[in-house]
């Protein structure tokens, strides 16, 4: 397998969780209301899974290696691009968590920025895969010879390794803050 191939796979689940917030987004719409504890789940898939551990690959493994290869201008251009969209990807998943915490504390006013943020979501996810699936990770196999793309891809099941226990590591360091904050 090519190391775009986990990527690539990934992209689909991604995809699947896109079409789950769409349809929440119309049922939003319909009922003037939000289930917080679906945003919640969306909000850890897409910053665990989707950031965290596909953007994390694309980043700090492909993106790395392809950085020191001399890339045509097109293709620099376009990595420049794909992390400036991961960037902007976080800074909207932000917002949203913001407004969900609004929202389970009596604003009703957060609606319309659950409402605004879930839709930035659902155009920006199948945007910056089709651009990554069509346009760019396919063309830049090339640039890698089959040792270097096998490395890769060894390094990517190291990568989603480590991932399970840094997630739960995090909780107990959160929990942990939490439970000083409640003793002082
Ligand atoms: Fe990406
Ligand atoms: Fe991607």
């Amino acid at each position: 397998m090519m190391p775009i191939g986990p990527l690539m796979i990934e992209h689909r689940l991604i995809e699947r969780m896109i079409d789950v917030m769409k349809e929440e987004l119309f049922l939003i719409e319909k009922e003037k209301k939000v289930d917080p504890e679906f945003i919640e789940m969306a909000v850890d898939f897409i910053r665990t899974y989707a950031d965290r551990c596909h953007h994390g690959k694309e980043e700090d493994i492909l993106f790395r290696d392809l950085g020191v290869k001399k890339l045509t201008d097109e293709h620099r251009h376009t990595m420049e691009e794909l992390v400036e969209e991961h960037k902007w990807g976080r800074k909207v998943t932000a917002r949203l968590v913001e407004a969900n915490t609004r929202y389970i504390h009596g604003n009703k006013e957060a609606l319309s920025a659950i409402m605004d943020c879930i839709e930035t979501l659902i155009e920006f996810y199948p945007k910056h895969i089709e651009k990554e699936d069509r346009h760019f990770f396919i063309p830049c196999m090339d640039y890698f010879t089959d040792a270097e793309k096998e490395a890769m891809l060894k390094e990517e099941w190291e990568f989603d390794k480590i991932l399970i226990h840094e997630k739960y590591r995090n909780m107990v360091i959160a929990v942990e803050k939490i439970l000083t904050a409640k003793k002082l």
